[in-house]
């Protein structure tokens, strides 16, 4: 027989909407709001979040439960199963569009492949696959992007300054303009402008593409129309694409996720092995005097990857994430849930959640190089499943290139920001905005 699953009371509702669902909000869901966000970090705005669903997942536990969130009941999930049934059934059953999301990036990517469904989303998906080549040890293009990302690395140390996030972005802007587009696109700061602009109106979430979209769309189908066999878009015309794939509104997502979303997580691994000297003294080990412009010693520096998927971790970038019911679901309580039903997957919860995660609060590289980390569902900071991120392999692999060189050439220290110990919880926000790293 069904049962149905347990449901917060309508305070639990009211509390989650106010801590859980409003501070992802009035962050800014797609381009971060730096004075909010600096506010927000003072205030113990995640840990008040960590500590109302752990509240809720204790009482109400561990199958999903019904969380009311504004005035929608919502289904929780919190056990790396059931986590597993919704991400491995993305699209159909369990799409990524629900509507907050879906009315947001009609500003600045109507097409993207993440609110896609059907076959729509699976030729989309072939096209992002065949360019971005998510199960390859190296991507084809790795010993140009190599390259690039040590040489980023260099500029920054050149530069002699201490490193806010600020400069690290608009550094991997520039690398993501060469990534993508090849040189001729290198000093086109016009561009990441362009999506910094439209991303801020997706805030508001429009339900339509924003002023200034179309001229976007153009000045990157320009780019894909002239392409650099050095960049991704060299590898475009091999991959199978149509009109409906719509390639320029595809690459508008790889742009804001290399261009902003992977320095906010790099920045945070360079602060962790500011504040951790082990750690940083077995990646300068690892890499010793080895290039890191040669591909295998990239890949190679499986430790150095372990430090930045638990930067991603501890602080990930996507907190809370959700899908919504594209037809009914039978569970395995036998409970049916309709189409249209909307669920949350509340990451910043399940990565530091202490009664599964030994190691929940501190800094474990090793659990990825050395552990099972990598097989739990519970960490979904690249999602996971057919919807999994297909860009994450291309991350890690610029992030370990980048930050190898970095602290190879240079003794980070964590000079203003939050304080990290070794041996202390490590607090669950860190805020890029006013956090400084020296680079002597
Ligand atoms: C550290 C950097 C990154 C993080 C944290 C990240 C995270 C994510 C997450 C959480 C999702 C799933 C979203 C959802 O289902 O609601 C996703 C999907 C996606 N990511 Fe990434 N990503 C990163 C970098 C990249 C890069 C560099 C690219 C492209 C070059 C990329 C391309 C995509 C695409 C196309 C999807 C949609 C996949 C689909 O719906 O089938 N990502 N990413």
């Amino acid at each position: 027989m069904a049962t149905d699953f347990k449901h917060a009371s309508i305070v639990e509702g009211v509390r989650f909407t106010a801590q859980v669902g409003v501070p992802n909000v009035v962050q800014g869901l797609f381009r971060k709001r730096e004075a909010v966000v600096t506010v927000v970090g003072k205030l113990p705005a995640e840990h008040l979040a960590y500590r109302l669903v752990e509240g809720l997942a204790r009482k109400y536990g561990p199958d999903p439960f019904w969380v009311r969130v504004g005035t929608e009941e919502t289904l929780l999930l919190t056990h790396p199963e059931d986590i597993q049934t919704v991400l491995g059934g993305s699209p159909s059953p369990f799409a990524s569009d629900p509507e907050a999301k879906r009315k947001g990036m009609a500003a600045f990517q109507p097409n993207a492949l993440t609110i896609s469904r059907g076959d729509l989303w699976a030729k989309r998906r072939v096209f992002a696959d065949a360019v971005l080549k998510p199960g390859s040890r190296a991507h084809p293009l790795a010993r140009q992007f190599a390259a690039l990302a040590v040489e980023t690395a260099d500029d920054l140390v050149a530069a002699d300054q201490p490193l806010r996030f600020d400069a690290l972005n608009a550094a991997f802007q520039r690398l993501t303009r060469r990534v993508v587009f090849g040189e001729a696109a290198a000093e086109d700061e016009g561009l990441s402008a362009q999506l910094a602009d439209l991303m801020a109106a997706g805030n508001k979430m429009p339900g339509k593409p924003a002023a200034g979209y179309q001229q976007f769309h153009d000045n990157i189908a320009a780019y894909v129309n002239n392409p650099d066999p050095t960049a991704l878009s060299g590898m475009i015309a091999g991959a199978p694409s149509d009109d409906e794939t719509d390639v320029p509104g595809q690459l508008i997502h790889w742009l804001f996720a290399m261009g902003d979303t992977l320095p906010a997580n790099l920045f945070r691994t360079l602060a962790l092995l500011a504040t951790h000297p082990d750690a940083l003294q077995r990646v300068r080990d690892d890499v010793g005097t080895k290039k890191l412009t040669t591909v295998k010693t990239v890949t190679d520096s499986r430790y150095l990857a372990g430090c930045i998927l638990e930067a991603m971790r501890l602080w990930p970038t996507t907190a809370l994430f959700g899908r919504v019911q594209a037809e009914e679901f039978r569970w395995k309580n036998g409970q049916r849930t309709p189409a249209g039903t909307p669920l949350l997957i509340h990451n910043l919860y399940n990565h530091r959640n202490r009664s599964r995660i030994a190691y929940a609060d501190h800094f474990a590289p090793e659990e990825w190089s050395e552990g099972t980390a990598g097989d739990d569902w519970s960490f979904n900071f690249f999602s996971h499943g057919p919807q999994g991120c297909p860009g994450g392999g291309l991350s890690i692999f610029l992030g370990q290139a980048f930050l190898g060189r970095l602290v190879t050439q240079s003794t980070p220290k964590l000079t203003s920001g939050p304080r990290l110990r070794p041996h202390q919880r490590l607090p669950y926000a860190f805020d890029i905005y006013p956090a400084e790293i020296s680079l002597s």
